[in-house]
């Protein structure tokens, strides 16, 4: 048999990233910068994942769109906010193609600079891996350090939709939600359906069921996810939009965020123990 062609090496915008392509036709596109994973189109299908054409590729700031990796802190002020490592340079330490699938893994070490803004010794993976119409995206967390420490995070998914007020999202009926737009007021999501005709900005709470994206035309992604706990469905709307300046002003009608989040309960590590969230992407 021969050689699959491992996943190749890269620039996106500058920014040395990965290709990854499976036989089947599925491929991705992954930065090194935050492990961000700019890029997925399923085996016979278009992109799903959105990409501000305002992103930044200066290697400093977090890419607007895609799936930027929030960790150790989801939310927040200041420069914690949302976590470092989606801006920071992340390392390859694993790629590789087999029959129907291609994958790769990349490894973000706690340094000065990290110990400077939380100070713990971790380190982090970002493992994806891609066949067919199926993407599936997992962080793995581990304490290296010699004492307990505590993290939030989330996988930022950026999805990209034909225009967001047509979209339906379901299967969090009778969910409770945070909502962030009303101070984290805490709510019961009571209705089959999710319509975005307005800001959203939810952190669902203790999410095991699938949730599915539908549009018009069929086009349609399920989501499911272990390990993380909360889902966090975020659109910013016209006048938030309006405030990003890596967002055109139109560009929060072609996106909804759909993120796999450790983040209204810390995740506790002891010396030595690991953490891992899967967030399955279907294209359907
Ligand atoms: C979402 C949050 O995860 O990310 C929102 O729920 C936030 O509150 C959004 O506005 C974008 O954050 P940032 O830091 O990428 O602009």
């Amino acid at each position: 048999m021969t050689a699959l062609p491992p996943p190749k090496a890269c620039d996106f915008h500058g920014l040395p990233a990965l290709a990854l392509s499976a036989p089947d036709g599925a491929c991705a596109i992954i930065t090194l910068h935050g492990a961000n994973l700019v890029s997925w189109i399923p085996a016979g299908g278009a992109e799903r994942l959105f990409l501000s054409e305002k992103a930044v590729f200066d290697g400093q700031r977090a890419l607007r769109g895609g799936v930027p990796v929030i960790f150790p802190q989801f939310g927040g002020e200041g420069p914690l906010r949302h976590g470092f490592a989606r801006g920071l340079p992340w390392e390859v330490v694993g790629a590789r193609s087999g029959e129907d699938y291609a994958t790769a893994t990349l490894l973000l070490n706690d340094s000065a600079a990290t110990r400077a803004l939380w100070p713990h010794a971790f380190s982090a993976e970002m493992t994806v891996l891609l066949s067919g119409n199926r993407l599936d995206m997992e962080l793995e967390v581990a304490n290296s350090d010699n004492r307990p420490f505590s993290f939030t995070a989330a996988l930022h998914t950026y999805l990209r939709v034909k225009e967001v007020e047509n979209v339906s999202l379901t299967g969090l009926q009778n969910q409770r939600y945070l909502d962030q737009t009303r101070k984290g007021q805490q709510e019961t999501d009571r209705r089959e359906a999710l319509v975005v005709d307005d800001e959203v900005d939810r952190i669902y709470l203790g999410v095991t069921n699938p949730v599915l994206l539908s549009q018009p035309g069929g086009i349609a992604v399920a989501m499911q996810q272990e390990g993380f706990e909360d889902v966090v469905v975020w659109n910013p709307w016209e006048e938030k939009c309006a405030a990003l300046p890596d967002m055109p002003k139109d560009g929060f009608r072609r996106m909804l965020c759909v993120e796999s989040a450790a983040a209204a309960k810390p995740v506790a590590l002891e010396p030595g123990d690991t953490w891992f969230g899967r967030q399955t992407l279907v294209a359907l």
